[in-house]
């Protein structure tokens, strides 16, 4: 089939080169003109494990081509997915829909055959059928129908998440457009993956409610959590206790620092702005909770890091590992550990940050922290070290050299992964978000 994919970030980009690796044609299209010059030279524009590979394959078997072009995309799809952003609205806590709406008003004049119009970004619900009345508005072409099938890859796994996803989901208004996805994705439904196709609000509202759901997960665990350390209980026991119920299961139970990125945070409070407008917002509020939990656990970083520290941050040197929002990407997108470091500088503490892959993007998001990407220089001269973001390197490091580093053998481990036996039994003081301190 003639696909494209509209929008190459850390979406479309994945989708673009999953889908000529299940043998389709794809034209990827994005208005950066410099991604699609490192795209189409088979060069992933932020970090993504396997993505390159992927690429460089479907690149030189000739299924895989970039433009920067909607006219381009009009003449070539017969299926267009539209993967672009919908970040959180300046001023609100609403969707900005402008870039999925900009993608609609460049495309659909431009089509001249019937084709399906495939959103995929994260949307209030409503969304399809609103581009719907605009594409019958806009097209000089009737049977141009507009569906929805919700992406919900993690970064970091994208390129199996695409290629092997739990579950398809797909929201049509006819049998042909559900054909059409089952042609699309027929590699996929071959392996056996559950194929849920459902009408598009719902398609629309599967997304929104997993997401919610993970959210609350992880900041029911930190509520907990925090129960834990006023009393002096243990949240990781607790954690696998709990998890070991099948009805509540183990993943996404980490406790620790919370959630950022690009999707969960503003995905919930999209979701509860959306219900509010349709007069429904009081049963949704429990996810303001989900968010000021999740937004407290950074405020008590910085307040453990304070009391590590003996009461004041004013001139202290600390080291904080992790810049990217999770290990194994480079998003900094509202990244919990940068959060905490900027939070640390702006109370007169000198930070700086290692990240393995992050560190570009983290200076450009904040210029004032100081970075390396060598993890020894982090440490060194160091009062204090954070452990905010958990990439299995810092796993591996050696307490016993680190400790000739820094000026004191002190850590916060924000994510409880080190094993802080190890780390005291090398000498040093540890603390750990929602353990016992010693
Ligand atoms: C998420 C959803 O998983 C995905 O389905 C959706 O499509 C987009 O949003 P992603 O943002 O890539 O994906 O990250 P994910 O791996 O889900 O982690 C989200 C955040 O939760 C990260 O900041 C992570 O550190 C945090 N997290 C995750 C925890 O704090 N504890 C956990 O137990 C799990």
């Amino acid at each position: 089939m003639r696909i494209t994919v509209i929008g190459t970030g850390y979406l479309g980009a994945v989708h673009a080169a999953g889908m000529a690796q299940l043998g389709h044609d794809v034209l990827g299209v994005d208005v950066d003109a410099f991604k699609i010059q490192q795209l189409s030279s088979g060069h992933a524009p932020f970090f993504e494990p396997g993505l390159p590979e992927l690429l460089r394959q479907n690149i030189s078997a000739g299924r895989l081509k970039f433009s920067t072009s909607l006219k381009d995309a009009a003449e070539f799809g017969d299926v267009h997915f539209i993967c672009v952003g919908t970040p959180q609205r300046p001023g609100s806590t609403a969707a900005d829909m402008k870039y999925v709406d900009a993608v609609v008003q460049g495309l659909v004049p431009n089509l001249s055959r019937p084709c399906l119009i495939v959103g995929k970004s994260t949307v209030p619900v409503g969304t399809a059928a609103r581009l719907a009345t605009m594409v019958a508005e806009l097209s000089p072409v009737a049977q141009v129908e507009v569906a929805w099938n919700p992406e919900f890859l993690r970064e970091g796994f994208a390129v199996n998440d695409t290629l092997h996803p739990d579950r398809l989901v797909v929201g049509v208004t006819s049998p042909e457009a559900d054909a059409t996805l089952r042609e699309v994705y027929a590699g996929i439904l071959d392996a056996g993956t559950p194929y849920i196709s459902t009408d598009v609000a719902t398609a629309e509202l599967v997304k929104v409610s997993a997401n919610a759901f993970l959210a609350t997960k992880i900041s029911f665990i930190n509520a907990i959590s925090e129960i834990c350390e006023a009393v002096g209980a243990d949240i990781l026991p607790l954690a696998t206790a709990l998890g070991h119920d099948a009805r509540i299961g183990n993943r996404f139970l980490a406790p620790g620092l919370g959630f950022g990125g690009g999707c969960l945070p503003k995905d919930i409070r999209a979701f509860l702005a959306r219900a509010e407008e349709l007069g429904i917002g009081e049963s949704l509020t429990f996810l303001r909770n989900i968010d000021a939990i999740n937004i407290n656990r950074r405020q008590n970083a910085v307040d453990l890091a304070r009391g590590m520290l003996g009461g004041s941050l004013e001139n202290r040197r600390i080291a904080v590992l992790g810049a990217a929002f999770k290990p194994n990407s480079d998003d900094v997108r509202d990244s919990p550990a940068l959060s905490v470091a900027a939070a640390l500088q702006s109370h007169g503490a000198h930070v700086r940050v290692h990240d393995p892959e992050a560190v570009e993007n983290a200076r450009g998001a904040y210029p004032h922290l100081n970075y390396t990407t060598e993890v020894d220089k982090v440490f060194e001269g160091a009062e204090l070290t954070l452990h905010l973001t958990e990439w299995q390197e810092y796993r591996q490091l050696d307490p016993a050299h680190l400790s000739t580093l820094v000026t004191a053998p002190c850590i916060l481990d924000a994510r409880n992964t080190l094993d802080i036996d190890h780390w005291r039994a090398a000498g040093w003081t540890v603390r750990a978000m929602g353990r016992p301190g010693r």
